[in-house]
C-alpha cells in the first residue's frame, strides 16, 4: 500500500525553493531532484512534509536529532534560556556547565571550546595540531567527511567512482570546484583499515605531519567499523612520530555511547570534534582534547572563538542532551531500538536472497546491496556495491512513508523516540518495498 499518495504541495514548495536558492535546498546533500522534499515540521520520530504525509525518520537531519524532534526537554531548557537572551560577549553558566558534562563523559577531553558546527570543529582541531606540533600536513582516510572546509574536502565518498588512484598509493581528489590547489599539498590520502599503509606512510613523511584525523566509523562509507586493534595502531604510529590523532566524534559523540567512540573502542586521540547530537538539531558543536594541546589556545598563540560559538540557546540544548544521557539512560534505549531495527533488515534481506553486509552500530548503522567484497573493510568495497539497487529500495521506502537517505553511503539514525512499534512497522515496509523493488 502506498502511503504517500499525494506530494503535489510538496513540489510545488520545493518549485518555488528553487527560485530563491539553488536547487531549492540549502545543502546539496538535501537535493533529490524532483522528489526533493520539503518537511513543514517534525515530532517524535517522525515528519511531515507539504502534504501531511508523514515519515519516520531515519535520517534525522543527518544525526543530530537524538532525542527526537521537538523534544519537550530540549524545549523547555531553551524556552527558559530564551527569556534571559542568547548571546553576551561573554561567558555565561550554561557554557561551563556543559563543558563540565563533557568532560566528564567523555574519557579523552579535559577541555572545551564550543564551534557551532562540525566543520568550524574540525578546521579548529587542525589549526591547533599545526600550532602544537609546528608541521603542516595532514593525514585522512579514504572516503571520510569532516566538513566543508578545503583542509579536509579531499577524497570523501562522493568522490567519482575509480578516481581516487592506485589503492597503494591514494591521491586526493577535491570534493569541489574552487578548492585551491595549494591545499592539496597539504594532505596525504589513507585507506580505512589498512594497517600497513599507515605505517608506510609515518615512516615516509612521519615527522612531516601535524595530523591524522579519523572517522573512528567511516559515517560516510556505510558506517564501516575499524578492525580489531586498527585504531590502536593509529594511536601508536602518531605516539611515535610526534602527530596530534584528531577523532571526529561529529557522528559518534553522544551517540554510540556516553563518551563516544573513544569510550566505544576504548582508545583515546588528543582532539576531538563533536556536533550533531550535541544539540539534537540546535547549531551547537565542540571541540576538546588533552589539556597540554587545548591549552594552547590562549591569547594571541591560536586563534579559536566565533560571535556565536557558545550561544545560550545552542548550550541549553546541550546541557538538555547529556542530562537525558546520563539521568534517563537514552543509549540504552535508541542502543536496543538500533538492534531489533538491524537484526529485522538484515533477517529481511537475508529471506528474500539479496546479497547484503551491515555494519556500523545499532545507533548509527549502514548496509550495502550485492557488493563485490564479502566484507567491505573501506570505502572502495562500499563504492563496489549496487547503488542502483540500494536507492530504488530508498525510494520505495519513502514511497511508504519511511525516510532513508536514498544512498547507501549514509547511515540509518535512530533516535529515542523511536518506538519498538515503529521499528516492526518500519520492518514491514521494508519488506514491502523490497518485494516491489525486486518485483516479487
Ligand atoms: C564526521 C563528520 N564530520 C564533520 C561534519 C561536518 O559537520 P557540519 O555539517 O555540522 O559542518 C559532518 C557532517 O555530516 C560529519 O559527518
Amino acid at each position: 500500500m502506498l502511503l504517500t499518495t499525494t506530494t503535489t504541495q510538496t513540489a510545488a514548495a520545493h518549485q518555488r525553493a528553487r527560485k530563491a536558492m539553488p536547487l531549492g535546498v540549502t545543502s546539496n546533500f538535501r537535493y533529490t531532484g524532483d522528489t526533493t522534499l520539503v518537511i513543514k515540521r517534525g515530532q517524535g520520530a517522525y515528519v511531515w512534509d507539504m502534504d501531511d504525509n508523514q515519515y519516520i525518520d531515519y535520517r534525522l537531519a543527518y544525526g543530530p536529532v537524538l532525542l527526537g524532534h521537538a523534544d519537550p526537554r530540549v524545549n523547555a531548557r531553551i524556552t527558559a534560556q530564551l527569556e534571559r537572551g542568547n548571546l553576551y560577549a561573554h561567558t555565561h553558566p550554561l557554557e561551563i556547565e556543559v563543558a563540565e558534562k563533557i568532560i566528564q563523559l567523555h574519557p579523552g577531553v579535559e577541555r572545551v571550546r564550543y564551534a557551532n558546527s562540525g566543520t568550524e570543529a574540525t578546521m579548529h582541531a587542525l589549526r591547533l595540531a599545526r600550532a602544537y606540533t609546528g608541521r603542516e600536513k595532514i593525514a585522512k582516510l579514504e572516503g571520510a567527511y569532516h566538513g566543508n572546509h578545503d583542509y579536509a574536502l579531499w577524497s570523501t565518498a562522493n568522490m567519482a567512482h575509480n578516481s581516487g588512484g592506485s589503492p597503494r598509493s591514494p591521491i586526493p581528489v577535491p570534493q569541489s570546484s574552487g578548492m585551491p590547489a595549494a591545499a592539496r599539498d597539504l594532505i596525504h590520502i589513507l585507506r580505512f583499515n589498512d594497517f600497513e599503509m599507515a605505517e608506510r606512510l609515518f615512516r615516509d613523511r612521519g615527522y612531516d605531519l601535524a595530523a591524522l584525523i579519523v572517522e573512528p566509523i567511516m559515517g560516510t562509507a556505510t558506517c564501516l567499523l575499524p578492525e580489531p586493534g586498527y585504531l590502536a595502531h593509529l594511536r601508536q604510529l602518531c605516539d611515535r612520530y610526534g602527530v596530534v590523532l584528531i577523532f571526529d566524534e561529529v557522528k559518534t559523540g553522544f551517540r554510540i555511547a556516553p563518551g563516544g567512540a573513544a569510550e566505544y573502542f576504548g582508545v583515546t586521540a588528543d582532539l576531538y570534534a563533536f556536533a550533531k547530537a550535541l544539540g539534537n538539531g540546535f547549531p551547537v558543536a565542540a571541540l576538546g582534547g588533552r589539556a597540554e594541546i587545548m591549552d594552547i589556545i590562549a591569547m594571541a598563540q591560536v586563534v579559536q572563538g566565533g560571535t556565536y560559538c557558545g550561544n545560550a540557546v545552542g548550550t541549553a540544548a546541550a546541557s538538555a542532551v547529556l542530562d537525558a544521557i546520563m539521568q534517563d539512560k537514552v543509549l540504552d534505549l535508541i542502543r536496543q531500538r538500533g538492534e531489533r531495527l538491524m537484526k529485522g533488515i538484515d533477517d529481511i534481506l537475508t529471506e528474500q536472497g539479496v546479497r547484503h553486509y551491515l555494519s556500523g552500530v545499532p545507533a548509527v548503522f549502514g548496509f550495502v546491496l550485492e557488493q563485490k567484497k564479502d566484507k567491505p573493510l573501506e570505502y572502495r568495497d562500499v563504492a563496489n556495491s549496487n547503488f542502483q539497487l540500494y536507492g530504488d529500495l530508498a525510494y520505495a521506502l519513502r514511497a511508504r512513508g519511511v525516510d532513508v537517505e536514498p544512498d547507501p553511503r549514509e547511515p540509518f539514525f535512530l533516535s529515542a523516540a523511536h518506538s519498538e512499534v515503529d521499528v516492526d512497522e518500519t520492518l514491514n515496509r521494508f519488506n514491502d518495498a523490497l518485494k516491489a523493488v525486486l518485483g516479487k
